[in-house]
Formats: structure tokens, sequence, C-alpha cells
């Protein structure tokens, strides 16, 4: 009875009307503010990035093990760049590759590892999990692209060893393993490289790499083309081919920016064309095949780049030029986190503009 008065007296009283009306005009804001957070929350959820469980590990194995912290959502290059200084440093410390699946890009980076690199990743074993808390974490490796004297790890007796860097970026970590690293490329995969020349008696392969992309955007140093034009140039005048013809296959993430700087080229699936200039259209892995077949001379004209750097460490020629980082004002090199002889095996030859005023490209 009570109620229906008061609705009733509701109903009658103007102003409840009004408060009502504010009321509801408010919902509807309310309700559509809402609707945008949570359409904005769930965009920015990365579905890859949510941890997996914890690993399942057993303590007292009689075993230590080596694991790290990983660049999991980077790319190709920077992946292999880790998991070769991982193992390099594994070989050094005496332990067990441990490889923790924590999260969807580091199944995607298992993936892909193990189609470029099967017989390197059957050296680590393999976690389904994150790393869980009872291993602690020990400092290592605080920027991307220095070598850190593993001697304060010598120490640790911890059985399970995880560290807290990411990239290791410096050949240092796998001295002298060239070779070893080479083979562990996938030798199953299907060998075609399409259009692109054979390195023989008859031809002579320079391979240019280059790179623009996000770079760009990161304001890493992009490949310069008045800088990669001369510094072919450079090549054809110090290198010295005898009666071979010298052919030319450039690598890119920007099929249009090569397009429009080498107009000649042909594509790698342009069968049956005949060129001095190609441009590879293949996949990384059969990048880094047809580098470690046919590449007599490699040049790196994007110097931060870890796939560039990878063609050239795999090149059959071992021949390696590349643009001169003090030259480019790479943020990371300024800022102390690449030191260029932990990055830059020192048989490459840095390169670099004859001066401010001339795009010459000459020896640094
Ligand atoms: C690994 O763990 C994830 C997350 O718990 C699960 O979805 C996936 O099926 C597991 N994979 C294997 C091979 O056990
Ligand atoms: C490992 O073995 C030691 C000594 O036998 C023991 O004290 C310790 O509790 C064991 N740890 C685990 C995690 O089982």
């Amino acid at each position: 009875m009570r109620l229906f008065h008061f609705l009733k007296f509701l109903t009658i009283n103007n102003f409840s009307r009004y408060c009502l009306k504010i009321v509801k005009v408010h919902i509807i804001w309310i309700t559509i503010i809402c609707i945008i957070y949570f359409n904005w929350r769930f965009k920015k959820l990365d579905f890859m990035a949510i941890p997996y469980p914890p690993a399942v590990i057993k303590f007292n194995t009689s075993a230590k093990y080596l694991s790290s912290n990983l660049a999991s959502s980077s790319q190709l290059g920077n992946n292999i760049f880790e998991i070769a200084s991982l193992y390099g440093l594994s070989k050094h410390l005496n332990r067990t590759p441990l490889f923790f699946i924590e999260n969807g890009y580091h199944k995607k980076m298992l993936d892909n590892l193990r189609k470029t690199m099967p017989r390197l990743m059957e050296k680590f074993r393999i976690l389904n999990g994150s790393v869980p808390r009872s291993i602690s974490e020990t400092k290592f490796q605080r920027a991307c692209c220095l070598h850190k004297s593993p001697w304060s790890l010598e120490k640790n007796r911890d059985e399970y060893l995880h560290l807290s860097g990411k990239y290791y970026q410096s050949w240092k970590y796998f001295p002298n393993m060239r070779n070893e690293l080479i083979e562990f490329l996938n030798p199953t995969s299907i060998q075609i490289f399409g259009n692109l020349p054979i390195s023989d008696d008859q031809n002579h392969v320079t391979c240019v790499h280059s790179r623009r992309g996000d770079f760009v955007e990161y304001l890493f140093y992009a490949s310069d083309p008045k800088f990669m034009k001369n510094a072919v140039t450079f090549l054809n005048e110090n290198e010295k081919v005898g009666s071979r013809n010298r052919k030319i296959v450039l690598f890119g993430d920007d099929l249009n920016f090569l397009e429009t700087y080498f107009s000649d080229a042909v594509l790698s699936t342009d069968v049956g064309k005949n060129a001095e200039y190609y441009i590879s259209q293949n996949p990384p892995i059969d990048d880094f095949l047809y580098s470690k077949n046919n590449c007599d001379v490699v040049l790196i004209t994007a110097p931060r780049s870890t796939f560039g750097w990878w063609i050239g460490y795999f090149s059959k020629g071992n021949k390696v030029y590349y643009l001169d980082i003090k030259y480019t004002g790479d943020h990371i090199f300024e800022s102390g986190g690449l030191i260029a002889s932990d990055f830059y095996p020192s048989h490459w030859t840095p390169l670099k503009f004859a001066s401010a005023n001339s795009f010459t490209v000459v020896r640094s």
C-alpha cells in the first residue's frame, strides 16, 4: 500500500519526474562511456603475452641449467642472437640450456627457430610454462648489444640459473662457433631460390641487405639509397672477381623502396630473366641458406639490423662490409648500449661517406 502511495506521489510530483529524467540521461551517458572504455581495454589486451601457468620442474637432479628472459616478440634475427648466445654461454658454464615457453610469443619464437635452426633447438630442454617462483633471477646483460664477461656466473652454484637480461647481441658469446651454427641451419628446407644467381666459377655474388619498415618508425638508421648505391660502387672497385660476372642480390623488407632505386633489378620470382641486379622475395630461412651457399660478399646498409647481421655471419665468403654505426646517430649506440667491437666481428669492414659533402663511400 505504501509503495503504491509513493509511486502515485512520484507520478504526480513534477520535481521527481524531472529528477528521473536527469538520471535516465546520465545512465545512457555512463553506458556509452563504459562501452568505449571496455572496448579500449579489450583491444589493448594482448592474448599472446598472457603468461602460461608455471612449468613443473624437478630439483636435486644432479644437473645444472641455464635459462634467460627472452625478447620473444622480436623478430627472427633477434631470436637467433638470444638462442645462439645462450647456447654459447651454456657450453662455457657447462650447463644444460633451458627454454621456458612462458607465453604465446615464446611459443611463436620456438616454432620459428625450430623451422630455421632445428638442430640448435634440439640442444635446449624445452619446458612448457613460465619460470616458477622458486627460481630466482640473476642480474646479467642489462643492454642489448654488448658483451658481459660471464665470470660472475662461473661461481654460481644454483641448480637453475635464470638470467634477467635479453637480446645478447654479441658474437663474443659464441666465439669460434661459426661452422657449428651454420650446420644448424635447416638443411631439409627446400632450397629453391627462384631466379637468384648461383655463385660459381661463372658468377660472383654480392648480397646487399637493406632495412626500412619499422626502423624508420623507431628512429633506427634505415637504409639510405645513396649509401647503398655508392657502397656497391666501392665494392665493384675493391673486390676483384677475375673474369666472373658480377651479380648483385638485394634483400629487404620494402620492395617498393628497392624497385624505386634499383629499377633494372629483376625479382627472384621473375623466372627466366637474366640481369645484374636481383631482389629476393624468398622467406627468411631461404635467405639464410642462399647466403650460406652463394653470398661471396655481403654489404649491410642498416647497421642495427640483426637479420642483415646473420646474412653476413652465415655467408659463403664470410666477407662482410657494413655502414659504420658511428655515423648514423643511432640512439642505442650513442647511449652506450651497443659496443661496436662486441657487435661486429673484427674481420668485418666498416664503411662511411668520404666527408660531409661527398657521397663517395670509403673505408671507415
Ligand atoms: C603448454 O601450455 C599451454 C598453456 O598452459 C597449453 O595451452 C598447451 O596446450 C601446452 N602445450 C603442450 C604441448 O603441452
Ligand atoms: C635437495 O636435497 C637436499 C639434500 O639432500 C635437501 O635438503 C633438499 O630439501 C632437497 N631439495 C628439494 C627441493 O627437494
